[in-house]
């Protein structure tokens, strides 16, 4: 079900590894990757490229080591970037933190995300995905990114930070210019400069609002009333901030549109999944698995130490591969086959491992399960019309726009 491409697949056996970039992004944008990871496990696993657009940086390709490393927070630091690119603002969030601060401020808005906080909100998420759904046209193509994975998971995004439906515009356009990621070549324009200065002002707003009102069941009030409050609001709020908006949205909004492409392509798993409704919960996480919307996270050694037989030095970058343990088969069975019954199916590394270990799990699983819920019960068969375009990019493994035809099956 993987897409052949005989080319890829033929210059991944013969590149010379000590040549081999994974991270060059072309690679990311024509969806041939996998075939050098596949090299990578077999050939060398914990591999060196010397010679990047972002630098020096070993690669971690399987699942078991992905685990190892991010177990040991000590020697594998996230204090010095959370991605292959060198951006310190961006790095002032606490995905880009080690105990104790991490813990400081990844606490304050757990309870958000705990079962109870998503069962208060399961209903207007209910209501936020009915209502796109409601306004998808039938038999006519049009763009299933802008018209309903962007719109779902920027009206949820809206509610989580308490941001009003008469701003829900402007929150799009400040979630786009955050999501895409600043590649090597990409600076922000000037109009993207004077939409983050509007971010930042309307921002300040809401949090001393939020700091003079009753506490309230949103991250933006969970913080100002959180023992963090006056450090963050000096230190890093408006990164937090800029964190969470593109992980709320940027992750899956991709399994959105990734699921559609895969149950497609798949008419057995996709007639299985419409007849058994028990399958929804295998299914959403076969997605998130087969997308991988964060292809990779980074940590820093923070001494020289031996893995697995290489000699990595203080200071390397670590990339952890998470588009290539998903599809490793030590631990996962016939990895490339898009399967929605896996018995084992939460067992991939979409989310992480450890510490870090995304706290919107629960959400973007709910989401997905009710979009998948709400086709189904529409009888839609969702047909990709014509090719994606992915992402320019190696962190976010991602899908700018799809042309689908809707039609009841
Ligand atoms: C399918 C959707 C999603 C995927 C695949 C995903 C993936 C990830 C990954 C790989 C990490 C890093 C884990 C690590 O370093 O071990 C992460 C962290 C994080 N995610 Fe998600 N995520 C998704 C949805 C969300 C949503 C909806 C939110 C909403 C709040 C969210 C918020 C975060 C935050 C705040 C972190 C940082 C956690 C920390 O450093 O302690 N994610 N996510």
């Amino acid at each position: 079900m993987y897409p052949i491409n005989e080319e890829a697949k033929k210059e991944s056996l013969l590149i010379d590894l000590d040549e081999l970039d994974v991270s060059n992004r072309s690679r990311f944008r024509n969806n041939t990757v996998q075939y050098y990871f596949d090299r990578l496990r077999k050939e060398e696993p914990v591999h060196f490229c010397k010679n990047s657009d972002y630098g020096q940086f070993w690669s971690i390709t399987k699942f078991k080591d992905i685990q190892e490393i991010e177990a040991n927070h000590e020697l594998f630091s996230s204090a010095q970037g959370y991605s292959i690119y060198d951006l310190p603002e961006l790095n002032k969030s606490f995905v880009a933190m080690d105990p104790p601060e991490h813990k400081s401020q990844r606490s304050p808005i757990l309870p958000l995300f705990s079962s109870g906080g998503l069962q208060n909100l399961e209903p207007t998420i209910r209501a936020i995905i009915s209502n796109v759904c409601d306004g998808i046209p039938l038999n006519k193509p049009f763009d299933w990114v802008e018209k309903v994975s962007a719109q779902i998971t920027n009206q949820i995004l809206a509610i989580i930070i308490d941001v009003p439906n008469q701003d829900l515009g402007r929150l799009l356009k400040w979630s786009e210019v955050l999501t895409t990621f600043p590649e090597k070549e990409s600076k922000l324009d000037l109009n993207n400069l004077q939409l983050m200065a509007d971010f930042s002002e309307y921002f300040s707003v809401l949090w001393h609002r939020k700091c003079n009102s009753e506490p309230a069941h949103d991250l933006i009030s969970m913080y100002a009333h959180s023992p963090l409050a006056k450090k963050m609001w000096q230190e890093n709020f408006l990164q937090t901030l800029s964190l969470l908006i593109a992980a709320t949205t940027d992750t899956t909004k991709n399994s959105m549109t990734g699921g559609v492409i895969f149950l497609f392509r798949s008419p057995k798993e996709r007639d299985i999944l419409y007849g058994n409704r028990e399958f929804i919960k295998s299914a959403v996480s076969e997605i998130i698995r087969y997308q991988t919307p964060i292809a990779h996270m980074r940590r820093t050694a923070t001494a020289d130490t031996c893995f697995k037989g290489k000699n990595i030095r203080m200071g390397d970058k670590i990339i952890l591969w998470y588009a290539s343990a998903n599809r490793d088969d030590e631990e996962i069975e016939n990895p490339y086959d898009f399967c929605i019954s896996r018995k084992l199916h939460s067992h991939h590394l979409s989310f992480g491992f450890g510490i870090h270990r995304c706290i919107g799990k629960n959400l973007a699983e709910l989401e997905l399960k009710i979009l998948l819920e709400e086709i189904i019960s529409r009888g839609w068969l969702v047909e990709p019309v014509g090719d994606p375009v992915r992402k320019d990019s190696c962190f976010i493994n991602g899908i700018n726009s799809l042309p689908v035809l809707v039609n009841k099956l």
